[in-house]
């Protein structure tokens, strides 16, 4: 890593020590952090995302000690998990222990932990010597970022500092397990796939039965979205459409006899890992062209496939949701 970079965090680690908020990378998309055993430093990313307090935050941890400080672990599937994903796009929510204030957890007995597969991230957590309350740098129900960029226009001069880490190299949001005694429990798709997990730890719950639990984003209604209307790329979605401008995202490329105002590919090669990492870039991007709409073709829900479909579905659900009111 280069000295200046190093400088960079070390700074950024003294903002985070100070109660500030820093813009970090991760593999998945940027986070913005605070110190995550400060209660009134993490009350000031719920205020400037304008999220809704109930929502709780992942803590983002460098190494097992770390783990051991803010929670308990229910079973020895965790160490199966940590030692095959972690650092990875996979967040575990575990028993919190005391020391973890409720505002991070939404007042539930339960925290999200996440190891990031990030060098600056990792060191940033390291040199704050905390850990770093992270949600997504977005503004609540708006696309998450996944380039400093992106963070700087949502943000701007609102938060203390953006470390830039270049793109984020898996560029969808981690898995969400719930881990208990008993049983595994998927909240929200994300980074590793679901095969990739039964293969190391078995049966999977696909739906939260409990009621006592809080929402994962996987649970709200719409998320990450554009601001220019998105829905799936059909035969009546483009006739509707046929007087505007529209802007069409493909998964290995445009096969059909229609031309459109922008076209871009996810994957030429029909990676589902490149796409993942292209879709939220290019939503931002189109989002900036000034389209009536943007259509967007299906993506195979196998491996990544059923994340990037869960994200699109959520980004579509505003826009049919506005059409029945
Ligand atoms: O990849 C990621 O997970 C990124 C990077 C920055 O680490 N973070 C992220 O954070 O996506 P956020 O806050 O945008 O989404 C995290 C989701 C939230 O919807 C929240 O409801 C859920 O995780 N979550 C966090 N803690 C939880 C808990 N204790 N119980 C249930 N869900 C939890
Ligand atoms: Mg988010």
């Amino acid at each position: 890593m280069e000295e200046t970079v190093r400088e960079q965090i070390k700074y950024a680690a003294q903002i985070i020590r100070n109660g500030g908020l820093v813009a970090f990378p991760t593999e998945t998309v940027y986070g913005l952090g605070a110190d995550g055993l400060n209660p009134v430093a993490v009350a000031k990313i719920f205020e400037v995302k304008n999220r809704p307090t109930f929502n709780p935050l992942i803590l983002h941890i460098e190494n097992e000690d770390r783990l051991n400080s803010v929670c308990n672990i229910p079973s020895d599937k965790v160490y199966d998990l940590i030692q095959e994903f972690w650092p990875g796009p996979l967040t575990l929510v575990l028993p919190k222990k005391p020391n973890v204030p409720e505002i991070v957890t939404g007042g539930f007995p339960n925290v999200g932990v996440r190891m990031p597969d990030n060098l600056i991230a990792l060191e940033l957590i390291k040199e704050s010597d905390t850990p770093i309350a992270a949600p997504s740098a977005n503004l609540f129900g708006h696309l998450s970022p996944t380039r400093a960029g992106h963070v700087q226009k949502q943000f701007g001069d609102k938060i203390d500092m953006i470390l830039d880490g270049g793109k984020c190299s898996v560029g969808i949001e981690s898995t969400i397990l719930l881990v208990e005694e008993e049983e595994v429990t998927l909240l929200r798709p994300g980074g590793i796939p679901l095969e990739s997990l039964r293969e190391v730890i078995g049966e999977i719950t696909l739906f939260p039965k409990k009621t006592d639990r809080p929402n994962s984003s996987g649970q709200l209604a719409y998320h990450y979205s554009p601001q220019t209307p998105l829905r799936i790329l059909t035969i009546e979605n483009i006739e509707k459409y046929k007087d505007e401008k529209i802007g069409a995202i493909f998964f290995k490329g445009n096969d059909s006899k229609f031309k459109f105002e922008k076209e871009i590919i996810l994957s030429r090669s029909g990676s589902l890992s490149e796409a993942a990492a292209n879709l939220f870039s290019t939503l931002h991007k189109l989002d900036e062209l000034q389209l009536g709409c943007i259509l967007i073709e299906p993506i195979p829900q196998e491996g990544l496939g059923v994340a990037l479909m869960d994200r699109i579905q959520k980004a579509i659900a505003k826009y049919e949701m506005k059409q029945i009111l």
